[in-house]
């Protein structure tokens, strides 16, 4: 007969250093299995006489139901700690900063151009676009730009080898607009135009507004109030707003429009080059030999026209400083608005 008691005691440290479900069914194996250590002493039994088995056999349960205790004790422990590290692992740390998603922004010049088109829808205009690559026709003929005239030199217009050209500027919409919908309108458009030009305040491509209205009985006094009213409701400000007499082929007359400048608020700086006054857009009634172009009797009909670069209004709105930021796509640049 085995030493029951040393065996109890071996099963006993075996299955409390049995450090995980493996081992611990391992050790099973060892002591209950078939072949195991118990089993064999059960096989005991048949050496002993018949009066002294069932005592023995008693006993050899006994020491077997210990055994599958602890088992069960041990498994249940060990089960409870794999879940515990499993938890433990899978952890989420809700202090921990989470990554925020960048948002992007518009342009200066894309920010300009909603504000703009809010502001002239609510007077009334269209807002209309044309084709960036136009054609002598449009871009000069039906404007009264003559053949002569040095806007049409090489050194002024990028042209294709096929005559046609990269627009100098938006006032092509006006011909276009005029030839489509006839009279009464009021239109603006913006877009991007193009010039050899490259310098610290020029580059060859930049944007420009165009705006038109045209309709009996409007007058320089429509288009004065209404240009003051703009500017004044584009810079939130009432700024002195002063017309100069200029010239523009396509109008007549013609005017230019300074507004106070806001940085000295006219007591002269950098910026205004000390005279208190920026160049801000150009402007007219529009010539009678344009409205002829396109089929509109300048007996009946007169109407005002207006120029104006908008990246210039980007600059002074936002006050930046150096125009050739706007096209440099630098997002710590981009990131301020
Ligand atoms: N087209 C002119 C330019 O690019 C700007 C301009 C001036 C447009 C006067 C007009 C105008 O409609 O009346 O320089």
């Amino acid at each position: 007969m085995l030493d029951l008691e040393s065996l109890l005691r071996e099963a006993t440290v075996a299955i409390a250093e049995a450090s995980d479900l493996k081992s611990l069914d391992d050790a099973r194996v060892h002591y209950l299995g078939k072949k195991g250590k118990l089993t064999e002493s059960l096989k005991g039994l048949g050496l002993l006489s018949p009066e002294e088995r069932p005592a023995a056999g008693q006993k050899v349960n006994d020491v077997k139901v210990k055994i599958q205790t602890l088992i069960e004790e041990r498994t249940e422990h060990l089960q409870k700690n794999q879940i515990a590290a499993a938890l433990a692992k899978d952890t989420i740390d809700v202090t921990l900063p989470g990554r925020r998603q960048s948002g992007g922004s518009l342009h200066p010049v894309t920010k300009v151009r909603e504000r703009i088109e809010t502001l002239f829808t609510q007077m009334g205009f269209m807002v209309l676009d044309g084709p960036e690559i136009e054609d002598d026709y449009h871009n000069f003929v039906a404007l009264n730009i003559p053949e002569l005239h040095p806007a049409r030199a090489m050194q002024d217009t990028f042209y294709f080898a096929d005559g046609t050209l990269l627009r100098t500027h938006m006032s092509p919409v006006q011909i276009r607009t005029m030839k489509a919908t006839k009279a009464p309108l009021r239109m603006i458009a913006m877009g991007r135009v193009y010039r050899r030009d490259f310098d610290l305040t020029h580059t060859p491509m930049f944007h420009q507004l165009e705006g038109l209205m045209i309709g009996e009985n409007v007058s320089f006094a429509d288009l004065k109030g209404m240009l003051t009213e703009f500017l004044q409701a584009f810079f939130e400000t009432s700024l002195p707003v002063r017309f100069r007499p200029s010239y523009f082929p396509f109008t007549e007359p013609s005017a230019e429009v300074d507004m106070q400048c806001q940085n000295c608020k006219g007591e002269g700086c950098r910026i205004c080059k000390n005279t208190g006054w920026l160049e801000i857009l150009g402007c007219g009634m529009v010539h009678p030999n344009v409205l002829k172009h396109v089929d509109i009797d300048s007996e009946r009909y007169t109407g005002w026209a207006w120029g104006m670069g908008l990246d210039r209004l980007a600059m002074l709105r936002y006050g930046i400083n150096d125009l050739r930021t706007l096209f440099e796509n630098d997002l710590r640049f981009l990131r301020q608005f």
